[in-house]
């Protein structure tokens, strides 16, 4: 393919993002907001969201956060897995793009998150039911190198047992898990853009990257090119979800660093040039949005978003007055391509 000077991306979205509240909302919504036509709200707020009251009140925050960017920006709102009655997911369905589960204590704020998946049952039941799509942290409480590969047969059970159930496999990052995609009808899969490009060596191999330590943990080298060979060919069942998880600077530059990496500001310039490295940009508009419209039925504002070939530097930091400060993934680097004003 030629190098082309600028990349136009229909409908872009990002299907796995975790905005915060308050001032770290003001910071990072618009990052996400400017270059994005959705993003999936992940609900691990402190308390996490699990009435339709506060998906709706925070719903209303992110737009506001959002600014001028609001009006072509469409937040996917999802709820904090728990033993719902059917009442509330009629009452929340409307208002609702899906539901996330969270095994208890496997990552950031997920203390409420279940114990056993047999006494989710019932609910999973519903969710099926009423076409309610669920999301998965699939991760066990394992070694820590092995928990998604641990919660794999977890994912199988709920893909038999509820065939009609729309599960999404969160960012994957084993070359098992990819695998397991071709098995199963049911089953889709997130991945996120770091999982693409790093593996633990570049967490923990020389001197500790806090900045690159999150849930689940980058894997084997083999693990990545399985990921990332899935997401160059645009595999139809897998989605861009870039697990942006802004924590503050105090937070990960410390004894007891916070899980999260946060990529907003860079996700789709540094997903183009990943994909032209590999000679893979007709297929980056399917991967960054197109395989989750057609997945989920999504009906998006109908924005484009185009990238320019131009020299862009990550910013060191976002900061807000309030003396937040947030640091990106790779801080301080430049990439080939921005987005266009
Ligand atoms: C996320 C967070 O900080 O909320 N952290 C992370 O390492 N990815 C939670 C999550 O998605 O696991
Ligand atoms: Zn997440």
């Amino acid at each position: 393919m030629t190098s082309p000077e600028s990349i136009t991306l229909r409908q872009p979205l990002d299907m796995h993002l975790h905005l915060r509240d308050g001032d770290m909302l003001r910071l990072v919504a618009p990052l996400s907001a400017a270059s994005l036509a959705g993003a999936v709200i992940m609900p691990n707020l402190v308390p996490p969201l699990t009435s339709v009251e506060m998906l709706s009140a925070y719903r209303e925050r992110i737009l506001a956060a959002a600014g001028p960017y609001a009006a072509d920006f469409q937040p996917l709102m999802t709820l904090f897995f728990q033993d719902y009655p059917e009442s509330l997911l009629a009452a929340a369905k409307p208002h609702l793009f899906a539901i996330k589960l969270y095994p208890h204590g496997v990552t950031t704020n997920s203390e409420s998150g279940i114990h056993s998946i047999d006494t989710a049952e019932p609910t999973l039941k519903r969710m099926e039911e009423m076409g309610i799509p669920l999301l998965v942290h699939g991760e066990t409480t394992g070694f820590v190198l092995d928990r998604e590969a641990e919660f794999l047969s977890i994912y199988e059970r709920i893909a038999t047992r509820f065939p009609k159930l729309r599960i999404v496999m969160e960012h994957i990052t084993t070359a098992a898990a990819v695998q397991l995609l071709d098995r199963f009808e049911n089953l889709h899969a997130t991945v996120t853009a770091h999982h693409l490009v790093i593996t633990l060596d570049d967490v923990a191999g020389g001197l500790l990257q806090p900045h690159l330590f999150c849930k689940p943990i980058a894997k084997r080298p083999e693990d990545r090119d399985a990921l990332l060979a899935a997401a160059l060919a645009a595999h139809p069942k897998l989605m861009l979800g870039s697990d942006s998880a802004p924590h503050p600077r105090h937070a990960k530059e410390c004894c007891g660093c916070a899980a999260g990496v946060f990529t907003a500001p860079l996700l789709l310039p540094r997903m183009a040039e990943l994909f032209e490295a590999h000679d893979a940009l007709e297929n980056l508009e399917a991967f960054t949005g197109g395989n989750a419209i057609r997945i989920h039925g999504l009906t998006p504002p109908d924005r484009s978003v185009t990238l320019i070939r131009a020299p862009w530097t990550v910013p060191d930091s976002y900061q807000d007055d309030s003396g937040l400060s947030v640091i990106p993934w790779e801080a301080g680097r430049t990439l080939p391509w921005q987005i266009a004003d």
